[in-house]
Parts: structure tokens; sequence; C-alpha cells
């Protein structure tokens, strides 16, 4: 299963016109940045198909990147982390069904279901 996983794709508004690699890029044109086919890069992760909570070196893309990085990213951590040990506390002895196929929630926020 796919682990390092960004669930958010941006957007960007094209101001200039210019090319990315080949494609052109026209002024008003929407761009829509897949931030999720960054992390499973195996340039910059080793194994990156496997879940590693441990990592050191995890540079993903799931909060963005530059100016516009999540400014509550800091936030948005501890939140999970507080979720998730209330989840496991509220169920912890839960089981995936392994004749289940996992199922991704597609659009801007995607998420494993
Ligand atoms: C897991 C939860 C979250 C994820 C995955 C996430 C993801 C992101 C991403 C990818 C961006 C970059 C947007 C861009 O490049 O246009 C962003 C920006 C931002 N996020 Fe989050 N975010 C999370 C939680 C939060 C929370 C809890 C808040 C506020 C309470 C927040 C507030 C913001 C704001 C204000 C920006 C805009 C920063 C800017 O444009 O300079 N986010 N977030």
């Amino acid at each position: 299963m796919l682990c390092n996983y960004a669930s958010v794709m941006m957007a960007r508004d094209v101001t200039t016109g210019t090319q990315v690699a080949r494609w052109p890029l026209h002024t008003e044109d929407l761009m829509l940045l897949p931030l999720p086919a960054d992390d499973p890069d195996p340039a910059a992760f080793d194994d990156p198909t496997e879940l590693r909570p441990e990592r050191a070196k995890n540079q993903h893309r799931t909060s963005g990147a530059g100016i516009h990085r999540c400014v509550e990213s800091n936030l948005a951590r501890l939140e999970l982390s507080v979720a998730l040990q209330g989840g496991l506390r509220a169920l912890p002895d839960y089981r995936l069904d392994p004749e289940q196929e996992a199922k991704w929630a597609p659009g801007q926020i995607r998420g494993l279901r």
C-alpha cells in the first residue's frame, strides 16, 4: 500500500504564460498541482511505499511547500496525534478486513476509506 501520500492537491491560477516541461501554460489557465505525485518519489524517500513513522528524513509535501506552506501544520500534527490516540483508545482491538479492497476518496482532498 502506498503510505507516504499527501492528502491534499493544490490549484494555482497561471498569471503569466510559460511552459513547464513540454506543456504550454496560458494566462488564466487553472493548474492542478498533484502533491501526492511527489511523495512516492524513490529519489526523495527510501522505500516510499512503506509506512515508516520513524523516518528521520521525511520531507513530504502534505503541508505544501514554499511561502504558502500550511501555517497551521504544527497544530494539524498535534490534532492528528490527539485524534489517533483517541481513536486507538476507543477501538483498541480493531482489525482491517483483508477481504475488503482499500478504496480512496477522490477529489482535491484524498483519503483512504
Ligand atoms: C492535516 C491537516 C492539514 C493539511 C493536510 C493542510 C494542508 C495544507 C496545504 C497543502 C497548504 C498549502 C496551500 C497552497 O500551497 O496553496 C496549506 C495552507 C494553509 N493551511 Fe493547512 N493543512 C492542514 C491543517 C490546517 C489547519 C488546522 C489550519 C488552520 C487552523 C490550516 C491553515 C492553513 C492556511 C491559513 C494556509 C495558507 C497559507 C498561505 O497561503 O500562506 N491548515 N495547508
